[in-house]
C-alpha cells in the first residue's frame, strides 16, 4: 500500500524508508536506517524530483502511482545521478513514453556510464539559471557541483518557495512517521546523524557547500527538501547555520575529542588520565576507542570539537591500523582549523606520534601542541607531570572567557538578567466584552498550599490595567512549536487599539470566562488576583489558581529557545542603519542616541533592553 504525504497543495513526498540496510554506500553504518526521498510536483505538467534506491523500488512505484492518480509523468528531474537516487530512471522512461529527463550534461555523461539506453532523444539539458515552466510553478536550476558528485544540481520552485536540495541538508535515519524536522526533537535525536551524514558524505567539499549556501541565501525558502532525512519548514536558518559552520570547518563546540588506539590498555590509560586532568581544568572532552567506534562517528566528532588528541600505539613500525585509517579519513575529509596534540606508545621504537603529525600537517590551519607524550609500553609515575603539562597546554590554548566589566566595577550589567531562565506565556484578560492578551515571561508558582502563582506585568501594557480592574486572567503556557506570528499578534501591538483575537477561528474560554489559546500551548492556568504591588515599571500580581489543565506533552517554550529558534535573525550588518535594536522583539531605532525613557513601540520594553547596532 502506498505511503505518501502532501507538503504543499501541489507537492507530495513519495519517498521510502529502508531499515534493512546495514552499511550505506558500503561504508557508513546506519543502525537507524535511511530515507530515500523523492517528490512529485503535480502542476499542469507532472514533475518528479529524483527516484530512490533499487532496494525500495516496489514501494516507490506504488507511491508514485498513487501521487500521479492516473496522470502521466511529464518530467523526471535528476538532481543527483548517484544510483540511490536514479535507480528507476530507465524504468520510468520506458513506462511513460512522453517522459523527458531534465538534467545537466554531466548527469547525462554519468547516466550513460551506468545504463545502456537512448537517453539523448529523451533529455532536456539545463544549466545554471535555466528555468522550466510547469503551469503555476517555475523551476529554477542551480548547479551545485561536488555537493556530493560533480553533476549535482538543486532546484528552486519559486511558487511554493521550495528548495529541492539534493544531498545538501540530508540526514541519516529513517523517517519514523515524521516527515518534518519539527515533528521530532531534531537537536537531541538527529543532529548527530545529520552531522555524521554531512561530514562523511560532503565534508571534503566545504568550499562547494559554502558556494551553494551563498546562492541559497538569495532565495526565500519556506521548505527545504533533501534527498535523505527530514523536510525542513521551521527553523531553517538554524540548520543552514550548522552547514555554514561545517562548510567552513569551524568547530561547533569548545572541547577536546580524544581518539585512542590501545592494544593492552596502556595507551588508553594515558588518554583517560589526560581527560581527567582536562576536566579538572574545566575543559570538556569526549573519548573514542578507534578500534570500537566506527570511523564515520569519529570523523563527525572531529568536525564538532575544537581540539583533537590522537593517542596511538605503534604497530609494524607505523600507526596502529585502526588509528591510521581514522587519520587518513580525516585528512581526506579535509579537516581544518583544529588544535591537535598527540600521544604515542611503543615498546621498542615509538613512531606513531610523528607519523600522525606528519599526516595531519597536510591539512590547513592545524595548530600542534608541542608537549606531546611518548610512552614506552606504559605510563610511569615519573611521567604524570608530563600528562599534567599536556593538559595545561591544551587548557591554555582555549580563549579565556572574559567576565563582563561589571564583575570588577560593581555596576549592574543588565545582560545578566537574560541569564535567568524564563518561560513565555500569553496572559489573557477580559473586561466586559473586551478580550485582550499580551506576552509575559514572568509567571511562576510561589506556593503549594494555597496554590498560588505570581505574575509581573509591564504597566505600559493595556492588559495590566484590565487585570487591575477585573482581577481574573489566564496564562496559556507556550510550547516550542509556537510560531513567530503568535508573538507578533500578542506582543507587538497594543490591545487599546487592536483586537488581539481578530481572525482567530477558535474561541476557547475557561470557567472564569477568559479566553485561552488552544494551539502551540501545552497548559493553561486560570488565576484570581489576591494582591498586587507597584514595582516601578511593572505591577506584581499574586493570584490563587482557580483552574489548570494540560493540553499537550510538548516541551514548554523558554526565553532562550525563543531567541535561538523563533525570533527572526537580524538583517545582515550591511543592510542595517546606525541605531539601536530591541533585544526582545528586534525593533530597530534609527539614530545615534537612544533616549533613556524610550519604550519599544512593538513590545513595550524599555531602553535598557536595546543594544547598539554596530557596523
Ligand atoms: Fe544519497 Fe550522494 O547520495
Amino acid at each position: 500500500m502506498y505511503c505518501i504525504r502532501k507538503i504543499t497543495d501541489d507537492v507530495t513526498w513519495i519517498g521510502v524508508n529502508d531499515r534493512r540496510l546495514a552499511m550505506f554506500e558500503g561504508v557508513y553504518h546506519v543502525p537507524r536506517g535511511v530515507a530515500y526521498n523523492s517528490y512529485l510536483l503535480s502542476d499542469e505538467k507532472t514533475v518528479l524530483f529524483d527516484t530512490v534506491d533499487k532496494a525500495v523500488r516496489q514501494r516507490f512505484l506504488e507511491n508514485l502511482a498513487a501521487a500521479l492518480g492516473g496522470r502521466n509523468l511529464d518530467y523526471l528531474v535528476i538532481q543527483h545521478m548517484e544510483p540511490d537516487h536514479s535507480a528507476q530512471a530507465v524504468e520510468l522512461l520506458a513506462l511513460h513514453p512522453g517522459l523527458k529527463l531534465v538534467c545537466n550534461t554531466k548527469t547525462l555523461d554519468f547516466i550513460k556510464q551506468f545504463h545502456e539506453f537512448d537517453f539523448d532523444s529523451r533529455v532536456v539539458l539545463v544549466d545554471e539559471g535555466d528555468t522550466l515552466e510547469t503551469g503555476k510553478h517555475t523551476l529554477h536550476f542551480v548547479m551545485a557541483p561536488m555537493v556530493h558528485w560533480p553533476e549535482v544540481m538543486v532546484t528552486y520552485d519559486s511558487a511554493d518557495k521550495i528548495l529541492f536540495s539534493a544531498d545538501a541538508f540530508g540526514c541519516f535515519g529513517a523517517l519514523n512517521g515524521a516527515l518534518y524536522a519539527d515533528e521530532v526533537d531534531f537537536d537531541k535525536d538527529y543532529m548527530d546523524e545529520a552531522r555524521r551524514y554531512y561530514t562523511n558524505i560532503v565534508g571534503k567539499y566545504g568550499a562547494q557547500v559554502v558556494a551553494l549556501l551563498s546562492k541559497a541565501s538569495a532565495l526565500e525558502i519556506d521548505y527545504l527538501c533533501p534527498l535523505h532525512g527530514f523536510v525542513w519548514r521551521r527553523n531553517i536558518g538554524d540548520f543552514i547555520l550548522k552547514y555554514s559552520l561545517w562548510g567552513t570547518y569551524t568547530p561547533e563546540e569548545s572541547g577536546v575529542m580524544i581518539a585512542y588506539a590501545s592494544v593492552y590498555g596502556n595507551t588508553e590509560n594515558a588518554a583517560e588520565l589526560l581527560a581527567h586532568k582536562l576536566r579538572a581544568r574545566g575543559v570538556r572532552s569526549v573519548m573514542y576507542d578507534v578500534s570500537v567506534s566506527p570511523a564515520s562517528d569519529i570523523v563527525s566528532e572531529a568536525f564538532r570539537w575544537s581540539h583533537l588528541v590522537f593517542a596511538s600505539t605503534t604497530y609494524n613500525a607505523g600507526i596502529f591500523v585502526t588509528m591510521e585509517s581514522v587519520v587518513n579519513d580525516l585528512v581526506s575529509h579535509n579537516i581544518q582549523n583544529r588544535t591537535v596534540a598527540v600521544i604515542e606508545n611503543g615498546s621498542w621504537a615509538a613512531t606513531s606520534g610523528g607519523l600522525i603529525r606528519k599526516s595531519l600537517e597536510e591539512c590547513r590551519n592545524i595548530t600542534f601542541i608541542d608537549c606531546g607524550l611518548s610512552l614506552k609500553s606504559s605510563l610511569k609515575a615519573g611521567q604524570l607531570e608530563q600528562v599534567d603539562r599536556l593538559a595545561a597546554a591544551i587548557a591554555a590554548s582555549f580563549p579565556a572567557l572574559e567576565p563582563s566589566e561589571a564583575a570588577v566595577t560593581g555596576d549592574i550589567d543588565a545582560n545578566t538578567m537574560f541569564k535567568l531562565s524564563y518561560g513565555l506565556f500569553i496572559l489573557t484578560t477580559k473586561d466586559g466584552d473586551k478580550d485582550n492578551g499580551c506576552i509575559t515571561n514572568a509567571a511562576i508558582q510561589i506556593s503549594e498550599n494555597p496554590r498560588r502563582i505570581s505574575l509581573a506585568v509591564n504597566k505600559a501594557n493595556y492588559s495590566c490595567g484590565m487585570l487591575m480592574k477585573t482581577g481574573v486572567f489566564n496564562i496559556s503556557i507556550l510550547a516550542t512549536s509556537a510560531p513567530f506570528s503568535i508573538f507578533e499578534r500578542f506582543g507587538f501591538h497594543s490591545g487599546r487599539d487592536t483586537d488581539k483575537f481578530s481572525g482567530l477561528e477558535s474561541s476557547f474560554r475557561t470557567d472564569n470566562g477568559v479566553r485561552y489559546l488552544p494551539e502551540s500551548v501545552n497548559g493553561v492556568i486560570s488565576g484570581k488576583v489576591v494582591e498586587c504591588s507597584d514595582n516601578g515599571s511593572h505591577m506584581l500580581f499574586t493570584a490563587d489558581v482557580t483552574q489548570a489543565f494540560v493540553l499537550s506533552g510538548e516541551p514548554s517554550l523558554t526565553y532562550q529557545y525563543y531567541f535561538d529558534h523563533i525570533k527572526p535573525k537580524p538583517k545582515p550588518r550591511a543592510e542595517r542603519k546606525a541605531g539601536y535594536a530591541c533585544k526582545i522583539c528586534g525593533y530597530e531605532y534609527e539614530g545615534e542616541h537612544l533616549p533613556e525613557d524610550f519604550i519599544c513601540p512593538l513590545c513595550k520594553h524599555g531602553a535598557s533592553d536595546f543594544e547598539k547596532i554596530t557596523g
